[in-house]
């Protein structure tokens, strides 16, 4: 059974006149790999920071083992913090900035030296004890930041976007290995990120965050499949969003037809929003008892075709591994268990129509590519 190791109860930081966090509630199980991911600016460094004791909340209690911890300083909490820019000490070696904090802690040298091995393996450094930090590459840096934070044997590792200056090919890798780090030593990993992939690959509990405000905590699949509102289900993964009209239990309208569907709980007639992912629509041939529509983009992505297509000036994504070229008139159907249902919100509305999909995708493929030519140079 999973035991809360920490408790945020109602907190709210105030800058000024600024609210940047709004009655954050949140329980972080003990040894699980929790995420917070949002958007730029939606407070996810404040929480963490808040956390770790570096901020005060305007009001509000953080509670550690049942304990409340929020006027306890920073070096009093069993919490370590790895940040973006590792801040590494640059004229140590490895050895050294490893064993940093156990000297510090005055520990014996062979005590010191058998715990900085143990750390070495777990993060794969054997054999680079006296190598100087600065002749590392990035991803080496952010393990000697990682096992650095984990010597003093923490209960919990706050890491605030620790892969975010690492080029795309090395953060896949580093995300393997911290979840894999983080299941070796067996303690809370609090992780910050706005990458949605990233989030979803390697927590247990995702809490996606917006405006100073959780909007929903979950299972990567829970968020997943399962959306609390339009913003989540934009955020993460591509959606396709329409207003619907749930008819009553199991049926929803959109488009003007009925679609069976598996949701239940709404009022007769209700306005909601409904979720369709781009992989679960299946195109099949046009036909008058079908959703018809007509293909005015193809992208190739290597697994699928990315395939726009409008439907009375609704544009759809959906994701076929079948080339269906620009132009041509095709059905869909949607099994009732794809279909997904949710509340109206203040982001209905919002998110959600890929009419501008072509120039958005050709913008991100461009970025992409120049940051990676940036990168390799
Ligand atoms: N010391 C401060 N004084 C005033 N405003 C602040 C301060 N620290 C943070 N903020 C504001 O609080 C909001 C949340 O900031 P925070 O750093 O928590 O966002 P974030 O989710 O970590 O964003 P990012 O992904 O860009 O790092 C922002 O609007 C920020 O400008
Ligand atoms: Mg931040």
């Amino acid at each position: 059974m999973a035991s809360e190791l920490i408790r945020l109860q109602d907190l709210v930081m105030e800058f000024g006149k600024d609210r940047v966090l709004n009655s954050i509630n949140l329980s972080i199980e003990d040894k699980k790999f929790l995420t917070l991911l949002g958007p730029s600016g939606c407070g996810k460094t404040t929480t963490l920071r808040i956390i770790a004791g570096f901020q005060k909340p305007t009001s509000g209690e953080v509670y550690f083992d049942g304990q409340p911890i929020t006027n306890l300083p920073p070096y009093k909490r069993q919490i370590n913090t790895v940040f973006q820019n590792y801040a590494l000490f640059p004229h140590l070696d490895v050895y050294d900035n490893i064993a940093f904090g156990l000297r510090i802690s005055k520990l014996p040298e062979k005590e010191i030296d058998r715990r900085v091995g143990e750390m070495l393996s777990s993060v794969s450094l054997r054999g680079f004890e006296n190598r100087k930090v600065s002749s590392l590459s990035g991803g080496q840096q952010q393990r000697v930041a990682i096992a650095r934070a984990l010597i003093n044997r923490p209960k919990v590792l706050l890491l605030d976007e620790p892969l975010g200056a690492l080029d795309l090919r090395l953060r896949k890798d580093m995300q393997n290995e911290l979840k894999q780090i983080q299941q070796e030593v067996g303690i809370t990993f609090v992780y910050v990120t706005h990458d949605q992939e990233e989030a979803l690959s390697m927590s247990d509990t995702v809490v996606v965050m917006d405006s100073g405000k959780i909007l929903q905590i979950g299972t990567p699949e829970d968020i997943y499949n399962e959306p609390a509102n339009a913003f989540v289900a934009d955020f993460i993964g591509e959606s396709n969003i329409l207003d619907g009209i749930m008819l009553e239990d199991y049926k929803v309208r959109f488009f003007d037809r009925d679609f069976e569907c598996v949701d239940t709980g709404f009022e007769p007639n209700e306005p909601v929003d409904v979720v369709i992912r781009p992989e679960d629509i299946d195109i099949v041939p046009a036909d008058p008892s079908k959703l018809c529509g007509t293909v005015t983009n193809v992208t190739f992505k290597g697994v699928h075709y990315d395939t726009i297509v409008d439907f009375k000036g609704f544009k759809w994504l959906i994701q076929t591994t079948e080339f269906h070229p620009e132009g041509s008139y095709i059905g869909i159907e949607i099994d009732p268990n794809e279909i997904h249902v949710m509340k109206r919100s203040e982001y209905s509305g919002m998110f959600g129509d890929y009419s501008s999909y072509s120039e958005e995708y050709y913008d991100i493929t461009n970025m992409e590519e120049e940051a990676e030519e940036g990168a390799a140079e």
